[in-house]
């Protein structure tokens, strides 16, 4: 055994709340005095943070799990962790699955890292999966970016979609107090970072469980609230928030995003289906009109807004016409991007169980053409920035071309052009736009804009 330092190493899959719990995690270990490593061959401790919301995700930890469950028998020392939302789902089950394994710990618990970890420590093997009440975030946590950062603003979903996992492995719905939120984004503003993303599963249900109603008796505390009340934070130019859903998505709140100039105009509201019939049986709480009326409103406040969303083909008992009705609604609305999934069966979930379960050839054959629709409606999207001068927030180096810089737009597109990282890392710099394609543009800088803080 050397003298080095214990190294530790984290894979995550799964969705924005997972990233964030890793970075959070990461902080932790760091703490305690662990150092990152990139090989998770190289480390002492290896953490799968995890996710459970199609079969394909899931199973992808298995195998990785299994390569590392071999190594621990030649080094005994090794420490194995499965967080996130397997760990929830399977709790002990996993141990009979994977003995080897030292923690599985759920969600909920990812603050308390440390105090799981001495557990092991002193020669436990420990499952943390009981519902707890998320203590507040007191760890610096280790953030990918120098540029732009997560904060979570509610945890858990108070949803019953027929087809998902997340309430059961993500608990009730737990909104952090607006002075906690505001106060880690004025931190992030002292540390340079430039854009946050406000982050839960239905971010638009924030503070339904905090104390206090207006007199017209709405809560005190929404989103549209906590909008007004971080958006002067200095140093902070741009915020975002996902995930939206359609239930919650007022008015009030559109209005707020087009007056308050640094929320950016990019909104990720999940459709599911285009179908009121499908709708209905997915337990969404919405129609097509009423999402459609959403758009409209969303573009009569903001007219160039970048609309994305998630779908599903393939829902239990969806007929063609009803698959029809979603590609009808993507042609509509003109999504700038949309995440596009087959539905997947998931334990504990009403839908895993009816019996009008469609084909696995039905599934791909309908997930392929809603993919072609995307593509086609992006790359048309994307065709009204050329020749356009966009602001693009630099976060990195393209790595397929050192020569060049990239960073989004407002609207959230990929943006390339030629620049140096080093110079122009969390600067806005104003793009003439050359190049568009589905997904991503190319431009020439024009202006690199001096960010005085107020
Ligand atoms: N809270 C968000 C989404 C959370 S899960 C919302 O309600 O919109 C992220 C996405 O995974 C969902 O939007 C959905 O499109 C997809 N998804 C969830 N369960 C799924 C399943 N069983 N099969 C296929 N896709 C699923
Ligand atoms: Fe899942 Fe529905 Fe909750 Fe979204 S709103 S996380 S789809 S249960
Ligand atoms: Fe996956 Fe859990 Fe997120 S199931 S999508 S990591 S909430």
């Amino acid at each position: 055994m050397t003298t080095s330092r214990r190294h530790y190493h984290i894979t995550t899959f799964g969705c924005q709340m997972n990233k964030a719990d890793s970075e959070r995690m990461a902080g932790i270990l760091e703490d305690m005095g662990f150092e990152w490593s990139e090989d998770p061959n190289q480390a002492d401790v290896i953490l799968y943070n995890t996710c459970t919301i199609r079969d394909n995700a899931e199973q992808k930890v298995y195998s990785y799990l299994g390569r590392q469950a071999k190594r621990k028998h030649e080094q005994p020392d090794l420490t194995l962790i499965v967080a996130g939302c397997v760990a929830q789902q399977e709790g002990e089950a996993l141990l009979r699955r994977v003995p080897e394994l030292d923690l599985v710990m759920g969600p909920q618990h990812a603050n308390r890292l440390q105090d799981l970890l001495q557990q092991v420590f002193d020669g436990n093997q420990v499952v943390a999966t009981e519902p707890i009440h998320i203590i507040e975030d007191i760890t610096k946590p280790r953030r990918d970016s120098k540029v732009t950062a997560w904060v979570n603003v509610i945890y858990g979903c108070n949803e019953r979609c027929t087809y998902c996992v997340v309430p059961n492995v993500r608990g009730v719905e737990q909104s952090r107090t607006p002075e906690a939120i505001r106060s880690e984004m004025e931190e992030l503003g002292r540390q340079g970072y430039k854009e946050v993303t406000l982050l839960g599963q239905n971010i638009d249900a924030y503070g339904r469980d905090l104390p206090g109603v207006t007199p017209e008796g709405r809560h005190q505390h929404t989103l549209t609230d906590l909008l007004y009340y971080v958006h002067d934070v200095p140093g902070v130019e741009r915020i975002r928030f996902a995930t939206s859903h359609p239930r919650y998505f007022t008015e009030r709140l559109i209005r707020a995003c087009a007056e308050l100039p640094k929320v950016c105009e990019h909104f990720h509201i999940p459709f599911q289906s285009g179908d009121n019939e499908v709708l209905k049986r997915m337990a969404r709480g919405y129609t097509h009109e009423k999402y459609r009326r959403i758009i409209k409103t969303i573009r009569e406040y903001m007219p160039d807004a970048a609309i994305s969303a998630d779908a599903i083909v393939g829902f239990p008992g969806e007929t063609e016409e009803q698959f029809e009705n979603t590609l009808k609604l993507v042609e509509d609305i003109g999504f700038d991007q949309l995440n596009t999934a087959a539905y997947s069966p998931r334990p504990g979930t009403p839908a895993a169980v009816w019996e009008n379960q469609l084909s696995e050839e039905v599934k791909s054959d309908r997930l392929h053409r809603l993919n072609h629709l995307v593509a086609t409606i992006a790359a048309e999207r994307s065709q009204r920035y050329m020749g356009r001068l966009e602001e693009v927030l630099v976060e990195d180096q393209n790595p397929k071309d050192k020569t060049q810089v990239m960073g989004r737009t407002r609207t959230n597109r990929l943006t390339f052009f030629t620049g140096d990282i080093n110079e122009l890392k969390g600067k806005l710099v104003k793009v003439r736009i050359s190049e568009v394609r589905a997904f991503s543009l190319t431009g020439e800088p024009v202006e690199v804009r001096e960010v005085v803080s107020v």
